[in-house]
Parts: structure tokens; C-alpha cells; sequence
């Protein structure tokens, strides 16, 4: 036996480097941001009370004023085709469980049957989906004991957060234990926006319209702040919708907080920090957008492909996808950062999984 298996070892490393020296293709698309929306989701949410509006004549759930699109697997993997994605890590969008928050173990509950439902996904078509853990926050126990179970037992490429939980915001020092796990073990993390902590701030309007992007500004400025990004800098960290506002905002963000009364900290090592950051291209694709991120981070290897499909239908993700090479007037190289080369470097298991060399 103890030869067997050492000879199966040997074989097992030997194709592992053989597959591993594989170049990927500048045109392989790896898309961080898409979402799923299993049937007992949805169930969950209506019985939550998220309601149910008739749009175009279709009984339409709506969460934080947007629609919920329909979903399923075999579409999921056919929009892929169509868009052209090789690989998607997929994720739960807002409001995740958050609407459990203070229900006992509901929440705990409902994002541990998330995850297995991404896991059966992504072995169902393992070459084309991996997913990013979502965590029941603000429950620190069960969040990290849901961190351990989706790296360590189901293999997940990542962790999904939102910008808040329940109110407790990415910053707060409640959420250390969380940061110093994903720190420790340099975690890939898919920061995805939800409905601001204060109820009212899109005046009835839908939240992610406006508040969404903001929302992303908000987490990055209170981690800022705060100082937890300065203390866990090794988690690599997506912020969706092209950061947000941030290229916008963070030269005003980082002159205030180089103020005393704010900490007096150096601008020049709070642009590094919001710099350190990847940003993805859903809803982001046209020419100032994609301006404004290649400027921002003063090239393209911190910009991640991103279509949020299905909440953006296929309709307009596909356009999009096809409009980011033309808008951004980026080079072929500038390209294949964008289409996978930047995504490989935050998901090294990715690539061992695909045999691409990184
Ligand atoms: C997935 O949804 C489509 C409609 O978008 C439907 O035609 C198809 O039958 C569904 N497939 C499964 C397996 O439920
Ligand atoms: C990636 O997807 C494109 C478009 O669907 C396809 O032509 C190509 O063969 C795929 N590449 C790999 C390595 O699977
Ligand atoms: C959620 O927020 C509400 C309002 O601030 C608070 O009363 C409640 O305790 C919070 N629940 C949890 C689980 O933190
Ligand atoms: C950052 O680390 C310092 C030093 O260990 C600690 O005092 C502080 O509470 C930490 N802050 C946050 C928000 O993690
Ligand atoms: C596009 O980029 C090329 C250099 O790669 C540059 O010569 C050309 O002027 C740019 N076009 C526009 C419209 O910005």
C-alpha cells in the first residue's frame, strides 16, 4: 500500500507540474462577479418579507428596491457560454442573511445550505464555476467556523463579505477575528455592497443605483479609518461596479484624513493602501469608468473582469463584456490582465485547479 500510494504521489506531482506549465490564453475570461439565486433562496426571502411586485406581468421579488432575477444552474452555465466566460467564481448577492440577524441560528443555517448549494454547483461543473463562501455576520462564531468549512472541507476559491452586516460595518473592530482568519490564511475576498446602514439614505429610490457604489466607498473609508486594512494588508480584496465612486473620491478621502483631528495620516500611504485593492468592471464599462480605474491604480493589474449576472441580465452583461476592450482602448497585454491574468494572481488555486501557470 505505502508504495502505491507513494507512486500515485509521484504521478499525482508529476502531472500537477505538467499540467501547471500550461500558458492560458490572453482571451480566457475569468468573471468574479455573478451571482446564483437557488429556489430555497428566494423561498427565504419572500418568507422574510421582501415583496413580491408584478413587473411586465410577471410576480417579480424584489429585494433593496431592485428586482431578483430568475435562476438556475443550466442558464447560469448557457449565459457563460454566450458571454464567453470560461470561469465564474460565483457568489451571493445582497442582502445575503443578513435579514436574519439577531433569529437565533436562521442565519447560521441558511449560509451554511448557501454554501453547500454552491459547492454541488461547482462540482457539477468543476473547470467552469468555484464559489466564494458566504458567512452569517455579524455571528463572528459561526462566520469563522463557515470560513473553515468553505476553505478547508469544500475548497472555495474565496469569501464573499458585504460592505455591512446588520449595521456593522467593514472597519469595526468587531469584525477583527474575521480579518485576522482571512489575513492569516491570504484569503481572496469578494466585498459585495448592500443597503446602507441607515435606513432612508436612497430616499425610496433603489439602492443599488446609488447607494450600492457608495456603500463601497464607505467600507474602504472606515477601514481606512479604523486602521484594519493597515493591519490585515495580506487579504486580497474585490470591491465590485469599478470601486465604487473611489477613483472619484479617494484624493478628497485621503486629504481630509491627512488632517489632525482624523489622525494625520500621510496621503501618500492612503492612495497605496485604496490602491491595493482589485475593482471590477460589472456595470463599468464605459470609456470613463475604465478610464477612471486604469488611472486610478496607474495601469490594469489591479482590474478584475465582472459581469453580475443574472441582477445584470445577459442582455446587458454581454455588451458590456464586449465593450471593455473598445471603451478602455486597452492593448492586447492590458487585456489579458483584465480577462484573467490579474484574477490568477488572487486565486492561485484557480489556476493549480485549471493547470494554468500564474
Ligand atoms: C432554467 O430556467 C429556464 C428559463 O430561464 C427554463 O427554461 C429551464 O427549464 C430551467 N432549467 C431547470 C433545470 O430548471
Ligand atoms: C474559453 O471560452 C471561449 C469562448 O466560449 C472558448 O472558445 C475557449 O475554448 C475557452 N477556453 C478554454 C481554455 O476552455
Ligand atoms: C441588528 O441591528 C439591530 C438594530 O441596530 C439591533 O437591535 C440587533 O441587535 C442587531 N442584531 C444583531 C444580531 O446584531
Ligand atoms: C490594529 O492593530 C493595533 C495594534 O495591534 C490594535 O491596537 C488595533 O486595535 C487594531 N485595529 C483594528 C481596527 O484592527
Ligand atoms: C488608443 O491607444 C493607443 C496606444 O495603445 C493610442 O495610440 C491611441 O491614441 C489611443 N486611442 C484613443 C482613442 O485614445
Amino acid at each position: 500500500m505505502p508504495s502505491l500510494l507513494a507512486s500515485s504521489l509521484v504521478w499525482l506531482l508529476a502531472a500537477t507540474s505538467t499540467l501547471a506549465s500550461t500558458v492560458v490564453d490572453a482571451s480566457f475570461k475569468i468573471d468574479v462577479h455573478s451571482h446564483v439565486v437557488p429556489d430555497f433562496y428566494r423561498q427565504a426571502l419572500i418568507d422574510a418579507g421582501y415583496p413580491v411586485k408584478t413587473l411586465g406581468g410577471v410576480a417579480t421579488l424584489f429585494t433593496d428596491g431592485f428586482p431578483v432575477s430568475v435562476w438556475n444552474l443550466t442558464d447560469h452555465i448557457a449565459a457563460m457560454d454566450t458571454m464567453g466566460v470560461n470561469y465564474s467564481t460565483i457568489s451571493v448577492s445582497a442582502p445575503g442573511v443578513n435579514f436574519l440577524a439577531g433569529k437565533g441560528l436562521a442565519a447560521a443555517a441558511l449560509a451554511t445550505r448557501l454554501n453547500l448549494a454552491m459547492y454541488s454547483y461547482t462540482q457539477a461543473y468543476p473547470t467552469r464555476l468555484g464559489a466564494m463562501c458566504i458567512l452569517p455576520l455579524p455571528d463572528i462564531q459561526a462566520s469563522l467556523a463557515e470560513i473553515a468549512f468553505c476553505l478547508d472541507v469544500l475548497r472555495f476559491d474565496g469569501v464573499g463579505l458585504y460592505t455591512n452586516a446588520n449595521g456593522t460595518y467593514l472597519g469595526d473592530g468587531a469584525l477583527d477575528p474575521i480579518f485576522d482568519l482571512l489575513n492569516a490564511r491570504s484569503a481572496t475576498v469578494f466585498v459585495h455592497p448592500v443597503a446602507p446602514g441607515c435606513s432612508g439614505a436612497a430616499l425610496g429610490h433603489p439602492d443599488p443605483m446609488t447607494e450600492y457604489p457608495f456603500e463601497s466607498v464607505r467600507a474602504m473609508e472606515n477601514m481606512l479609518l479604523t486602521g484594519q486594512r493597515a493591519n490585515y494588508s495580506s487579504i486580497n480584496m474585490i470591491f465590485p461596479h469599478g470601486g465604487g465612486a473611489m477613483p472619484y473620491l479617494a484624493t478628497r478621502i485621503a486629504g481630509m484624513a491627512s488632517l489632525s483631528f482624523l489622525g494625520s495620516l500621510n496621503v501618500a500611504t492612503t492612495l497605496a493602501q485604496f490602491k491595493g485593492y482589485f475593482f471590477d468592471t460589472a456595470s463599468s464599462t464605459t470609456l470613463i469608468q475604465l478610464m477612471a480605474m486604469k488611472e486610478f491604480f496607474g495601469g490594469t493589474s489591479k482590474i478584475l473582469t465582472g459581469t453580475d449576472y443574472p441582477y445584470v441580465p445577459l442582455a446587458q452583461a454581454k455588451p458590456g463584456l464586449a465593450a471593455i476592450q473598445a471603451n478602455g482602448n486597452f492593448t492586447s497585454a492590458e487585456m489579458a490582465q483584465i480577462n484573467n491574468q490579474n484574477a490568477l494572481s488572487i486565486f492561485p488555486g484557480v489556476a493549480r485547479k485549471l493547470g494554468f501557470a500564474i
